[in-house]
């Protein structure tokens, strides 16, 4: 396995696959990943739902926000937080995110790409992924086989983003 720090600074947002399928095998791998991820009190409130059946990746293309991408990744995971599980909205929202970087870093990792889909709130969204009453959709990951290369997105230099005091 390549270096964590070159894993992370290679890691690229990918938003169209292949129809290589992804195994159970690496989707065990990628959960693996995040649920060694850090929460507050340790409370683990993410829940995880693998959309992987050709209907229910069509129902969810219909509503998602980038469908093209939905449709055509063999599977989108859809990231859930459950308020029974945690206990402070900004924590459980941090960990969830500490989760989901894992989930893309895995990904990559296996020569997979994945991309962070954030703005999903969506009561029809969340029916479609079987949502439990206590859960609320945070994010949709499509995962599958880069079909290329994304965009190269830069980053801001360290003088603009870190204080030494
Ligand atoms: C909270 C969050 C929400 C995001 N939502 C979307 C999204 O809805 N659609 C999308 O295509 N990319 C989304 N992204 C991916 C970002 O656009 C991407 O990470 C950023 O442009 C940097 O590019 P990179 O991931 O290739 O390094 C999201 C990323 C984060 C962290």
């Amino acid at each position: 396995m390549a270096d964590l720090l070159q894993l992370i600074q290679t890691r690229r947002s990918v938003r169209t696959f292949t129809t290589k399928p992804v195994t159970r095998e690496q989707i065990e791998k990628i959960f693996d990943a995040a649920r060694f991820a850090p929460s507050g009190k340790n409370t683990q409130p993410w829940r995880f739902v693998v959309v992987e059946s050709a209907s229910k990746r069509q129902a969810l293309a219909k509503l998602a926000p980038q469908d093209e991408m939905i449709a055509t990744a063999p599977v989108t995971l859809a990231v859930l937080r459950d308020r029974d599980a945690g206990y402070d909205d900004l924590k459980d929202a941090q960990g969830i995110g500490a989760a989901i970087e894992n989930i893309l870093l895995a990904a990559h990792a296996l020569g997979l790409g994945a991309c962070w889909i954030g703005k999903t709130r969506n009561a029809a969204i969340e029916h479609v992924v079987g949502a439990k009453e206590h859960e609320e959709l945070m994010a949709l990951i499509p995962i599958g086989h880069p079909a290329g290369r994304s965009n190269d997105s830069s980053r801001l230099p360290l003088e603009t983003i870190a204080r030494f005091i």
